[in-house]
Order: C-alpha cells, then sequence, then structure tokens
C-alpha cells in the first residue's frame, strides 16, 4: 500500500531527492573518472583529431580531388579507416556508454525508497506548484526506436511500474558527481545566457509566463525567474520520470513551476497563452518534421510581443568543415540520428515557415554571463565583441518575436 500524500505541511518537509543519490567512495570515484573520460574525449581530443586530419587525410583528400573538404561528412569519409580516428571514437564511444552504469547501482539500491518519498508529494503542492501527467501519452517513434545517447531508458522508462522515477535520478547521478561535459547543475547555465540576452536586447520585454519545451526537471527555469521577477514557470515535457522529479525539487526548493506531461508537437494550452518560449538541448532529439509541428506550436502558443528562443547546436552552415564533421559525430554514433538533419536546417528559415516574420527573428550565439566580463557583454551588443563559442562559454540561440 503507498503511504498517503503529504499534508500541506507535511510537504513544506519535501524531501531532497539529491540525497538519494549515495554512491560508495568507489562507486563515485568510478562516475568522476568517467566522467573526466568523456569529457577528455570530448574537448581535447576533438583536436588531436584534427590535428590528425591535417597530418594525414587532408592532404590525400587534396591530392584525391584537387581541393580541401567542404563539407564535415567529406572529413568524416576522408578519416573513416584512419586508425587514431577509430580509436578516438571507440574510446568517446565507450566513455559515453560507461556513464550510465556507473549510477546505476547507487540508483537501483535506494529506488523503493525514492519512488515513495516522491509519491507522497501532492500534485498541487504547498508553494503552488503543479504537475500533469498523462498516462495514454504515446511517446513518438523517435523516442522509443532506440536509447538516446546510448542512456538505457532513454528519459521515459519506468523500470519499476507506473511511478517510478529512478530515471530521472539515474540522468541527475552522473551531473551530482560529476563531472560530465556541460556539468553545472542548471546545465551550462542556458536559462542565464538566454534570459539575460532576452532582458539586454529587449529591455521593453516584461514577460509574465514562460513555457520551457523539453524542461526534463525543470533546471533552466529557476534562471527566469531571477531574470524577470514574478514570471510564471511553466515546464513542459514528454517523460514522467523528470516531470515528478522536478515537480519534489520544486517543492522542496519551494519555486512554484507547472509542469505537465505533454508531446511538444501538440499542446492543450491555449492560443497565446505564453509571452516567452524557449527550449534547450531539444530540437537535435527530435525528427525534422516533429522539430517544424513543435516551432508551428510555438507561434500558436505565443501572445503579440512574445518571444520564442530555442537554443541548439550552431547550423551546418555556420561552421567550419572540422567543426561540422565534430558536431555530427553523436549522429553516427552517440544514438542520436536526428542531430544531422537537424542540423541541416536553416534555424531562421524554420520560424518563418512557421508564421515569424524574418525580420524579427534572430540567430547567434550568446555568452554565458558567469563567465564573460560585464564590460564586455557591453562590447558584444554593441556588436564590438563575439560571444565565446558554442559549448565553450557561450550559446547559439535562435528565434524571433511575434
Ligand atoms: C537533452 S534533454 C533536454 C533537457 C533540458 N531542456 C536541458 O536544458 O538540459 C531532452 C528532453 O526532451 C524531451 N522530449 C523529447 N521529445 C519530446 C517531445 N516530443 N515533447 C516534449 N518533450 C520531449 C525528453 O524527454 C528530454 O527530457
Amino acid at each position: 500500500m503507498p503511504e498517503a500524500p503529504l499534508t500541506r505541511a507535511e510537504a513544506a518537509d519535501t524531501p531532497n531527492l539529491d540525497a538519494f543519490f549515495r554512491p560508495t567512495h568507489d562507486e563515485y570515484v568510478r562516475t568522476r573518472y568517467i566522467g573526466v573520460l568523456l569529457n577528455h574525449a570530448m574537448v581535447n581530443l576533438r583536436y588531436a583529431v584534427w590535428d590528425e586530419y591535417k597530418a594525414s587525410a587532408e592532404p590525400a583528400f587534396k591530392k584525391k580531388h584537387g581541393r580541401a573538404a567542404k563539407t564535415g561528412k567529406e572529413i568524416h569519409h576522408a578519416l573513416a579507416d584512419n586508425t587514431f580516428y577509430r580509436t578516438y571514437s571507440s574510446f568517446r564511444y565507450n566513455a559515453q556508454e560507461m556513464g550510465p552504469q556507473s549510477v546505476q547501482a547507487p540508483v537501483e539500491r535506494v529506488i523503493p525508497q525514492l519512488n515513495a518519498a516522491v509519491a507522497r508529494v501532492p500534485d498541487n503542492d504547498h508553494v503552488g506548484g503543479t504537475l500533469r501527467l498523462n498516462r495514454d501519452i504515446e511517446y513518438p517513434h523517435y523516442l522509443t526506436s532506440m536509447d538516446a545517447h546510448l542512456t538505457p531508458g532513454g528519459y521515459w522508462s519506468e523500470h519499476a511500474g507506473e511511478g517510478d522515477i529512478s530515471q530521472a535520478l539515474m540522468l541527475q547521478g552522473r551531473r551530482i558527481a560529476g563531472p560530465v561535459v556541460n556539468s553545472s547543475r542548471d546545465f551550462g547555465s542556458v536559462g542565464a545566457a538566454v534570459g539575460t540576452w532576452l532582458a539586454r536586447k529587449y529591455p521593453d520585454f516584461k514577460p509574465r509566463r514562460i513555457l520551457d519545451l523539453a524542461t526534463q526537471e525543470g533546471k533552466q527555469l529557476y534562471a527566469y525567474r531571477d531574470i524577470f521577477p514574478g514570471i510564471e514557470l511553466h515546464g513542459l515535457d514528454i517523460a514522467a520520470p523528470s516531470l515528478r522529479y522536478g515537480h519534489a525539487m520544486a517543492a522542496y526548493k519551494g519555486v512554484p513551476i507547472h509542469f505537465s506531461q505533454q508531446n511538444a508537437e501538440s499542446t492543450d494550452y491555449p492560443d497565446g497563452h505564453f509571452d516567452l518560449i524557449v527550449s534547450s538541448f531539444f530540437l537535435h532529439e527530435i525528427s525534422v518534421p516533429a522539430t517544424k509541428r513543435v516551432i508551428a506550436e510555438c507561434y500558436r502558443l505565443l501572445a503579440p510581443g512574445g518571444i520564442l528562443a530555442h537554443m541548439e547546436l550552431p547550423p551546418s552552415k555556420s561552421c567550419e568543415p572540422l567543426l561540422d564533421f565534430s558536431f555530427n559525430w553523436d549522429a553516427r554514433y552517440n544514438n542520436e540520428p536526428n542531430y544531422a538533419h537537424y542540423r541541416a536546417q536553416d534555424p531562421t528559415g524554420l520560424c518563418t515557415a512557421a508564421g515569424f516574420d524574418r525580420k524579427k527573428c534572430f540567430e547567434l550565439e550568446v555568452p554565458v554571463p558567469a563567465t564573460f566580463k560585464p564590460e564586455n557583454y557591453e562590447k558584444f551588443l554593441k556588436g564590438e565583441m563575439a560571444s565565446p563559442p558554442h559549448g565553450r562559454g557561450g550559446w547559439f540561440i535562435f528565434g524571433g518575436r511575434k
């Protein structure tokens, strides 16, 4: 028999779910080690692969074609049989695959207590946050056909039956033990980067209600509350485990967030319900037709004057071939098949096809404020200084104003 939901008074003592992740010394060290390994593969060894290409494969390519490679795809084919590249790919693949495995044991040990704790948090929590789940939701083929980025069970699996949130702790555990790439708790400070830029770029913009699509456990939403005081926070995701986790953690932190389990391609919110719609690390996960439906839905959901801002990988068209090649590695080897298809799109074209006016669209890299000096931010806004690049102190964003 499940325990009764917490009363409002008891809910004030909502447990910190992150504290359920209690790895042993050896488990903790293993997770950290794998995080360092993955970071090494993704950052340092990337440049070693570039050097290898320039030293060996590029001269052969130029000799054969009479020109340099123009695309990342050409570079991939030129390197496909290169031993260094193959070793790199094997190293990185294994580092990626070992990540979830390294947190599995400490998560499995606490599943009963974890699920019992979260089941007692009422859907209408004591701080005004809400959780709306849809047990009949259909998970699209692009999510169920494989384990995204080699994480067994993807985002949505409920291994221990209905209500199981262990998959959310699996995803969170790696962040807690860190370092994984973009390891900060709010995953690269995307909310701070996007919100700060919006507030500085559009001083007249005073959003009252924000929707974060594919919010997972809502970690990016907290920054918008700091930047736009009083804003009503809504987070939508298709996967129940992280929403339950996010709802309980928001209650624990005393922050009212409205979480809803829906497919972002078609939602039940009324027309014009939001002033600001954002997403991060989302569109590369879904098919291109689904992306088009999501952006059309965003247009419908925005109030006049509202702003859409998706943070995503930079498109192929704006990357040097070597960078393009590196970004698309995941499409081939990391169970992220939509990466390359998504990156082949024109972001502004996606927005105008959904109804946005081209003159009110944007696509650019914006700095993470915490690591970019305020005086430099002024220069950046005046166009006198570039943002740090995507994933290196800045993030690529695109969108438009309705
Ligand atoms: C990489 S996570 C993004 C997490 C978060 N936005 C962040 O900034 O870290 C991708 C999320 O997309 C969600 N997702 C995938 N397809 C979806 C869809 N069609 N509708 C809503 N959410 C979806 C997954 O459940 C997962 O939580």
